[in-house]
């Protein structure tokens, strides 16, 4: 009988729970690429407390996924854990700790007991300033910030995830178009992209998939912390000049981010969510 050429109406999830070997690889499970698809499996948020991370977590719920929230501050862990439906039922997990340490991790990983897809917002802009201006410290500090949680995350994906598992990671259209006083931020941000690439490669064998989304501005707390952006206003006019005219809503970030999990053919790609303004 030959391969189906179509996806299964009903959404399924992967049945290869333990993790595949390189060397006797099964193909790559067919299902629907829908987000339907993604009912029934389990997402560790690594800096899911907040912004794109909590809004692929309340996304994911509607579809009926399971979530494991990680994230540094246990207070806005557990506010944002009380924002997910299903905390009652075990459907939604914490752990707080530092998403680049691999025990943290680890620790999400066998308090969900099986996990299919991990998706990584956790990062900001520490290390910003002119080049002249940072110290090496201070530019080690801004590569380590995004860089560990990326690694760590890269290290238990290739340890752990099924086959037809997904990691996601976040990078930014300043990567592309860079702005003045960027050169550390954006040096890590455009080395997990490569990193994207890099690992999809060595996981498709066992096939594991690794993607990034590029994001352009979202009005996230992240965005709000700038100077000067702290209301409706501010970002109202700083989006008024952007293609679309408005900045992006976290869970239009946040669905890129589904998207990528749940298309099984979807891999070692950068997918810019910016509303056109790399264009303009
Ligand atoms: N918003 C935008 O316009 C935009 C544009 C381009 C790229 N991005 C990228 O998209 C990602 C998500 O941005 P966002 O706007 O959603 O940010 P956000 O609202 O600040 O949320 C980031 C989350 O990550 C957590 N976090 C940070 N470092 C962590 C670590 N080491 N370990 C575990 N959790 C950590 C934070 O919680 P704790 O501090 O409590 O840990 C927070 O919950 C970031 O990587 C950002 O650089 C965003």
């Amino acid at each position: 009988m030959s391969t189906p050429s179509t996806a299964p109406a009903t959404p399924t999830v992967p049945s290869t729970r333990s993790a595949p070997t390189a060397s006797s690889p099964s193909p790559m499970p067919v299902r629907t690429p829908l987000p339907s698809a993604l009912a029934g499996t389990t997402a560790v948020l690594v800096g899911g407390t907040s912004g794109i991370g909590l809004a692929a977590g309340v996304l994911l719920r509607t579809v009926g996924a399971r979530v494991v929230l990680v994230g540094r501050d246990p207070g806005r862990l557990r506010a944002a854990a009380a924002r997910l439906p299903g905390r009652a039922s075990g459907d939604v997990l914490e752990v707080a700790g530092d998403g680049g340490d691999e025990r943290v991790l680890a620790e999400a990983f066998d308090l969900a007991g099986e996990v299919d897809h991990v998706l990584v917002t956790a990062g900001g802009i520490a290390g910003a300033g002119p080049l002249a201006a940072l110290t090496a410290e201070g530019i080690r500090t801004a590569l380590d910030s995004r860089l560990q949680a990326a690694f760590a995350a890269a290290r238990i994906a290739a340890a752990r995830l099924p086959a037809g598992g997904s990691l996601t990671f976040s990078s930014g259209i300043l990567v592309a178009r860079p702005a003045p006083g960027m050169t550390a931020p954006l040096s890590a941000a455009g080395a997990v992209e490569t990193l994207t690439k890099a690992l999809a490669v060595e996981l498709a064998p066992s096939r594991r998939r690794v993607n990034a989304v590029r994001f352009g501005r979202i009005d996230t707390p992240l965005w709000r912390s700038h100077p000067g952006m702290d209301s409706d206003a501010a970002i109202a006019a700083a989006g008024a000049t952007h293609p679309l005219g408005r900045f992006g809503t976290p869970e239009e970030a946040a669905s890129a981010a589904l998207f990528l999990m749940a298309n099984p053919y979807m891999t070692g790609q950068v997918l810019t969510l910016d509303g056109g303004e790399t264009l303009a």
